[in-house]
C-alpha cells in the first residue's frame, strides 16, 4: 500500500548528497517535516476509503517508515557533525604557524647597583666581612661628628647636606655606619656597609643626588696599609676577573690618618689613556685610609690597642665602569628599557 521501500531509497540517495548537518536537516523537513512526504502520506490518505483491516496495515507501514527514516536521518545527523568537528580540527592545525615567533614571557631584570652590589657582597662575604646597613635619615652626630668632622669644620662644605627638621639629615656617606658598627659590635670587626647616600648636587652626566656607595670597615689588632691594599687588590680583580694595578695618592678626609685615593689603572686601555680615564691612564675609584683615632674612641674602641682601615667606594661609579654607564642620570631614571639590559649573573 506504501511504497516504504521506494521512498526509504530515495530518502537514502538525499542523506547521501547531503554533506553537512545543516542539509540533513534540510532532507529531514523535505521527508519528516509538516509538509514532508512522510507526513503528508497520513494527512492525504482517505481513510474512510479503507476497510479496518487495510487502515491498521496502512497505520504500521506508516509508523515503521517513520520509524525508519528517523533512524536513517539521525545517523546520518551523527556522522557529519562528527566530520564537522574533524574539518574544523583540520583547520585550526592549518592555521597553527610553527614558524611565529613565540608568545614572550616578560622577565623581570635587576638594577644595575642591585647587581653589583649582590657580588660585590658575595665577595666579602668571602673574605669574612659581615653585610650591615643603617639609616637614610641620619643624625649629625654619625655623619659628621663621631668622623672628627666638629661643626664649623671646613670639611663639612665638602659634603653638601639635605638637612631636615629636629637636626637630622639625610647622610651624605656611608661612613656614618662606622661608628654606630663600632658601638654595636666593638673590635675587632670586618663589614660593609653599601647603601644610598645623598648629596645637594647640582646634577650632570656624572653628578646626582641619589646615589649609592660601598663602605668597608676592618678593625682589629696591627691593621696596616698592606692589609688595606691587599683587600682592594683581591675586591676588585674579583670585580674585573684579573689582576689589576693600583696606586695611592695621598687624600685627605678628616676620619682616616694616612688617608688615600685608590686609583686603578684604567682596565679600559690598560694604562694607556682612553676617554673613560680621560687620558690619564688612571681611574680614581675608592676614598680609604687609616681609621683615625678618635673614630676607634667615638666607638668605644681602644685606639692602643687596636687599629683599623676604611674605604668608600662608590657603587654607582663601579656600576658605570663595569657597564660602561656613560650617564649617571640613567639610573634613577625609572626606564625599564634601562633595567632590561644588563646580565644577570649569579
Ligand atoms: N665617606 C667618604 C666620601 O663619601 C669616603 C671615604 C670612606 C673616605 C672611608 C675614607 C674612608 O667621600
Amino acid at each position: 500500500m506504501i511504497a516504504v521501500d521506494a521512498i526509504l531509497q530515495e530518502l537514502e540517495a538525499a542523506l547521501a548528497e547531503a554533506q553537512t548537518p545543516d542539509q540533513v536537516e534540510q532532507v529531514r523537513v523535505r521527508f519528516l517535516g509538516r509538509k514532508g512526504k512522510i507526513t503528508l502520506l497520513g494527512k492525504e490518505t482517505d481513510f474512510r476509503s479503507l476497510s479496518a483491516e487495510e487502515r491498521r496495515q496502512f497505520g504500521s507501514q506508516l509508523n515503521e517508515l517513520k520509524r525508519q527514516a528517523e533512524e536513517k536521518i539521525a545517523a546520518a545527523l551523527a556522522d557529519r557533525r562528527h566530520k564537522a568537528t574533524q574539518m574544523a580540527a583540520l583547520a585550526a592545525r592549518a592555521r597553527l604557524d610553527l614558524t611565529l615567533p613565540a608568545t614572550d614571557r616578560r622577565l623581570g631584570a635587576l638594577h644595575p647597583i642591585s647587581l653589583v652590589q649582590m657580588e660585590l657582597e658575595a665577595i666579602f662575604e668571602g673574605m669574612g666581612f659581615m653585610v650591615l646597613t643603617g639609616p637614610e635619615v641620619e643624625t649629625e652626630y654619625y655623619n659628621f661628628d663621631a668622623l672628627n668632622i666638629p661643626p664649623d669644620h671646613p670639611a663639612r662644605d665638602m659634603q653638601d647636606t639635605f638637612w631636615l627638621e629636629g637636626g637630622y639629615i639625610l647622610r651624605t656617606h656611608t661612613s656614618a655606619n662606622q661608628v654606630r658598627a663600632l658601638e654595636k659590635y666593638g673590635a675587632p670587626i670586618r663589614a660593609i656597609f653599601p647603601g644610598r647616600c645623598f648629596r645637594y648636587e647640582a646634577m650632570d652626566a656624572s653628578h646626582e643626588n641619589t646615589f649609592y656607595q660601598l663602605e668597608g670597615l676592618v678593625v682589629d689588632r696591627d691593621i696596616s696599609v698592606a692589609n688595606l691594599i691587599a683587600v682592594m687588590k683581591a675586591l676588585l680583580g674579583e670585580v674585573f676577573g684579573r689582576e689589576v694595578t693600583v696606586r695611592l695618592r695621598p687624600g685627605f678626609f678628616p676620619f682616616v690618618e694616612p688617608g688615600f685615593e685608590l686609583d686603578q689603572e684604567c682596565p679600559f686601555c690598560d694604562g694607556q689613556g682612553c676617554s673613560v680615564c680621560k687620558h690619564t691612564g688612571w681611574i680614581e675609584l675608592i676614598p680609604c685610609g687609616l681609621v683615625h683615632p678618635k673614630v676607634l674612641e667615638a666607638g668605644r674602641v681602644d685606639p692602643e690597642k687596636f687599629s683599623g682601615f676604611a674605604f668608600g667606594m662608590g657603587m654607582t661609579r663601579l656600576a658605570m665602569l663595569k657597564f660602561g654607564i656613560p650617564d649617571i642620570r640613567l639610573f634613577n631614571s625609572g626606564d625599564l628599557r634601562f633595567c632590561e639590559q644588563f646580565p644577570v649573573v649569579l
